[in-house]
């Protein structure tokens, strides 16, 4: 067991970068996948989470080459995607397990995915029933539809689906099975989700049309490889520009972090508590806006976030209500029940964390809200869930004292990397094993 000891109240100072944005990386080499031709990808996230993708996509029959620099990434086209041997192994992936299925459907072949403990307990009924409809078969443990699932592909059919959750994942996987169908697919959403599926479809060369909070994509798309470019991960840079704001005397700069509109409700949420963080000039990298961010140490106000906002911001969450914790009122989150059904109950694990520290926190169905008070040094697990690893990092950095923070492995599966960027700020954190 990986435990990273903390020791806080130095000010962190300086300029960083963070690894490439893994919704993004994940959709760059499943759509290159099933293009035509080669599609090389630089800044490719090299975490756990994206290399999984990569080790499935070579076992459904896809030439993938890393040269370090670059991901390569050999379209399958017409050819089509083979059985694989055995399950396919989404590690903690969510995100894989729904995008891969949703690929993997439109094909004549069958598949298992699973991963760890974590995937077991993650609900897959939401992508079972609108894949079901299209008249693919899938199969998974319970009502809801819990991994390992089985996938068998094959004749879809479009259709138009209307999503209760606000969910990327779902849209995307309904889209991915949409490419090979006759026809319009499309999604409707309770409230926007990221977009970077329609985004990067649209670059590959596929017909995308968007009418309020309904997409909808033209089959069969013909996808044409391309050179894609991944921005830094805004996800990854919310832990150092939470640590900008809430570690006294520090001034942070994240250089080229993608700074997608949907995908930036965690900015909106800092800068509605007052916090001092600034955005440089955006450059628009392929279909991605990108831009340095700059954080730095700032008084901080209790807010309420709801609604279009949690969907923008969901990922961010954890280390949003950290840094409510030194606002100078309390902090309302609801509407985000989805937090739940994440990598852990994120609801009960950011609670369970914070309360480490000190704080008083209130638990509520669908949020929660956090009381600032004094944070003192804790000792903490993680729970396998790398952003609630990071976050209790963070809340180490920002209070004098040593904390320690175990079962901190789970980090590399969305930042490696993280640990050493914090240390070149001027942190300490220091690695051992238990
Ligand atoms: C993701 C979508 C979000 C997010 C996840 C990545 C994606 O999940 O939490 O980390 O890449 O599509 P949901 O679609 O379940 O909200």
């Amino acid at each position: 067991m990986k435990t990273l000891i903390v020791r806080g109240g130095r000010p962190l100072r300086g300029c960083v970068s963070v690894p490439g944005d893994k919704s993004i990386s994940h959709r760059a080499a499943l759509l290159g996948a099933v293009a035509e031709g080669v599609t090389r990808i630089t800044g490719f996230l090299r975490g756990e989470d994206c290399l999984a993708t990569l080790e499935a996509l070579r076992a459904l029959g896809v030439a993938v080459d890393d040269n370090g620099h670059e991901v390569v990434i050999h379209g399958i086209d017409e050819e089509g995607l083979s059985t694989p041997r055995g399950p396919l192994c989404v590690g903690n992936s969510g995100t894989l397990l729904r995008l891969l299925a949703g690929l993997v459907a439109g094909y004549p072949v069958e598949a298992t995915l699973d991963g760890d403990a974590s995937i077991r307990r993650r609900p897959m009924d939401r992508i079972a029933i609108p894949l079901r409809s299209m008249g693919a078969r899938v199969s998974g443990a319970g009502d809801r539809c819990l991994p390992p699932v089985t996938v068998r592909g094959g004749d879809l059919r479009p259709i138009s689906y209307t999503s209760p959750v606000a969910s990327a994942q779902v849209k995307s996987c309904v889209f991915f099975a949409g490419l090979r169908c006759h026809g319009v697919t499309s999604v409707t959403e309770p409230r926007p989700s990221r977009d970077h599926t329609e985004r990067m479809l649209e670059g590959f060369g596929a017909v995308v049309e968007r009418n309020g909070l309904t997409v909808s994509v033209l089959g069969p798309g013909k996808l044409q490889g391309r050179a894609v470019r991944v921005p830094g991960d805004i996800s990854s840079a919310a832990f150092y520009l939470v640590a900008g704001t809430v570690v006294s005397g520090s001034s942070i700069t994240v250089q080229a972090v993608g700074v997608n509109p949907t995908r930036t409700g965690f900015l909106d949420i800092l800068a509605e508590m007052g916090a001092p963080v600034r955005q440089g000039p955006i450059a628009q990298e392929d279909a991605e806006p990108v831009a340095d961010l700059q954080s730095e140490e700032g008084a901080l106000r209790g807010v309420r976030i709801g609604g279009d906002l949690v969907p923008r911001a969901i990922d961010e969450l954890p280390v949003a209500a950290l840094a409510a914790c030194f606002a100078d009122g309390p902090t309302r989150i609801q509407d985000a029940a989805e937090l739940r059904v994440k990598e852990s109950d994120r609801i009960a694990s950011t609670a369970r964390l914070l309360a480490s520290f000190g704080v008083r926190v209130e638990v509520e169905d669908d949020g929660l809200v956090v009381y600032p008070g004094r944070l003192g040094p804790a000792m903490v697990d993680s729970g396998g869930d790398h952003r609630i690893a990071m976050t209790g990092v963070i809340a180490g950095l920002a209070v004098s004292g040593e904390s320690r923070i175990r079962d901190t492995a789970c980090i590399a599966t969305s930042f490696p990397g993280f640990v050493e960027g914090l240390c070149s700020l001027g942190a300490d954190v220091e690695e051992a094993d238990d």
